[in-house]
């Protein structure tokens, strides 16, 4: 959230080097869908902290989104050049889908921030904290470890957007019973997408990307273990509902 020095990264990893063709790329090809997706992520973000002004969302909450955007431009333009790395020839700036918050059933604009920030907060970017930190502990190869790392400690932040808007009095009793009752759906949507792309040539240990099990296996937890958990706490669901709302993650995988 601004707060972490200019990151600067030695742009070059041997242990890229000793991949196979094969192997380097669908690295290559993995990370270019993840610069899109940061990309992705970084408009969304913008429409989010627009939204969050538009309703007179607390200035703490505010300050939260303001640098969000841009990290994850930042985030997409890393991902790029070390997908270059792996293909170890230029690859073109992919074509960026155009990605939009969701109309959220023509929720009126206060109870679309709210629905926003569970969605692409509360969910999206913490689920994305505690998988990035377990490619991150999986990770031995300098180069992607350090990018990793550098976009776990923005996750956070944004990931904490929508914790404090929610626990914030902006959201109001009303507010709550509505993102109550349109809570399951919002989670089996946004935890199915999260649904892994296999591997044909590994992937490689120590790289920094996760096989499809560890994946599911790392949603599963953090939906389990802070997502559900964190709506629990802020009193949006009981513990009984958090345990009912736990069998939406038999969607994943
Ligand atoms: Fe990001
Ligand atoms: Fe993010």
């Amino acid at each position: 959230m601004g707060t972490h020095p200019r990151r600067r990264f030695r742009w070059e990893d041997a242990s890229i080097e000793e991949l196979s063709a094969a192997a380097r790329e669908e690295l290559a090809a993995f990370w270019v869908r993840r610069a899109v997706g940061e990309w992705q992520v970084g408009r969304i973000l913008a429409e989010l902290r627009d939204l969050l002004a538009s309703v007179g969302a607390p200035p703490a909450v505010r300050a939260l989104t303001l640098g969000a955007p841009a990290e994850e431009g930042r985030h997409g333009a890393w991902c790029l050049r070390l997908a270059r790395l792996y293909a170890g020839r230029p690859l073109a700036r992919p074509v960026v889908p155009a990605a939009v918050l969701p109309g959220f059933w023509g929720a009126e604009a206060r109870l679309r921030a709210v629905y926003g920030v569970t969605v692409v907060s509360c969910i999206h970017e913490t689920i994305a904290t505690a998988w990035l930190l377990r490619c991150f502990q999986r990770c031995t190869a300098p180069l992607p470890r350090g990018i990793l790392r550098a976009m776990l400690q923005d996750e956070t932040g944004h990931a904490r957007i929508g914790w404090a808007y929610l626990a914030s009095p902006g959201v109001t009793p009303e507010d709550r019973m509505a993102l109550r009752r349109r809570l399951p759906k919002l989670l089996g949507d946004n935890v199915a997408a999260w649904r892994p792309r296999p591997f044909v040539h590994g992937p490689p240990d120590g790289q920094g990307v996760l096989c499809p099990a560890e994946h599911v296996d790392v949603v599963r937890t953090a939906v389990a273990e802070i997502v559900l958990p964190g709506f629990a706490e802020i009193g949006i669901v009981s513990a009984r509902e958090t345990a009912r709302l736990s069998a939406v993650l038999t969607e994943v995988g």
